[in-house]
């Protein structure tokens, strides 16, 4: 029997059993209290607050300048919303490399503030100090590895990671000593299929992908390209289930329409 139909909450447990019982995790990002709460009510089982937000919801270039305060006001709008999913909070660039105790207390005002269940760091072995430091606040800990965007301007661009060998073997150690640091689960984001899912075989945390194939244990989007609200990203991994931003077009053009030509407000639509 499906884990997902039974599951009141969703916890890291809950994520464990689902990999274990070949149940695919299905993960969105969410930024705010109302796209929070339909994304919880349609069932889905984690929620990432992710630093995404910095682009899709500020307008930036890049996810450098979200602030740790940002991303705990955008959390505690989804902590209001959601009754179901497990909810994870990205913390932003600048608030954890390096510093062992800065990522300590980074977790714990996100944890604290906001009312979110795990945080989520981009890296491999060089912040795995980190991550135990933040555990041992019992703070449960998602890694990310593949494209990472806090590091894009080492990287130089938004392309594909891990096709040469020796960035494949990295990738290969830096998962396995996060799920040795004790890492609940990690994102593999824009990596080659086959890559991803070797290394979902290898480990026993779920391994959740974007742009990462179909062999890993469960998928993540941001929900706004999910849904079409965004129109100029268009990578091949994407799947848009909706054109939003073409229906919220329509539905303005037609409301200044009804505006201009008097048609709204109508009798019925008055006092
Ligand atoms: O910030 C984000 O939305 C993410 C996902 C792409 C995994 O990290």
């Amino acid at each position: 029997m499906s884990v997902h139909k039974e599951i009141k909450k969703v916890t890291t447990h809950v994520l464990q059993e689902m990999k274990r019982g070949g149940e695919k995790i299905s993960m969105l990002t969410a930024y705010d209290y109302t796209m929070a709460k339909i994304v919880d009510h349609a069932g889905i089982d984690v929620i990432l607050v992710g630093d995404s937000a910095s682009n899709v919801m500020a307008g930036h270039e890049t996810t450098l300048p979200i602030t740790l305060d940002q991303m705990i006001y955008h959390a505690s709008s989804v902590v209001r919303a959601v009754d179901r999913a497990l909810i994870i909070v990205d913390l932003p660039f600048g608030t954890y490399q390096g510093n062992s105790k800065e990522a300590l207390n980074s977790a714990i005002r996100i944890m604290k503030e906001s009312g979110a269940h795990a945080v989520k760091l981009e890296g491999g072995k060089e912040i795995t100090e980190s991550i135990q430091r933040i555990l041992t606040a019992g703070i449960p800990v998602m890694g990310h590895l593949g494209l990472t965007p806090q590091s894009i301007y080492k990287f130089g661009t938004y392309n594909v990671r891990a096709k040469e060998e020796a960035e494949a073997q990295k990738l290969i150690e830096d998962a396995h000593a996060l799920e040795k640091a004790g890492c609940f689960a990690i994102v593999l984001e824009k990596i080659p299929a086959k890559l991803a899912e070797q290394v979902a075989n290898e480990l026993a945390i779920p391994v959740i992908g974007i742009g990462a194939g179909g062999g890993v244990d469960g998928q993540v989007l941001v929900f706004h390209d999910m849904v079409g609200l965004t129109h100029e990203f268009n990578p091949r991994f994407l799947r848009r289930y909706l054109n939003l931003y073409e229906e919220i077009n329509t539905a303005v053009g037609q409301y200044i329409k009804d505006v201009k030509s008097k048609d709204f407000p109508n009798a019925g639509e008055q006092y």
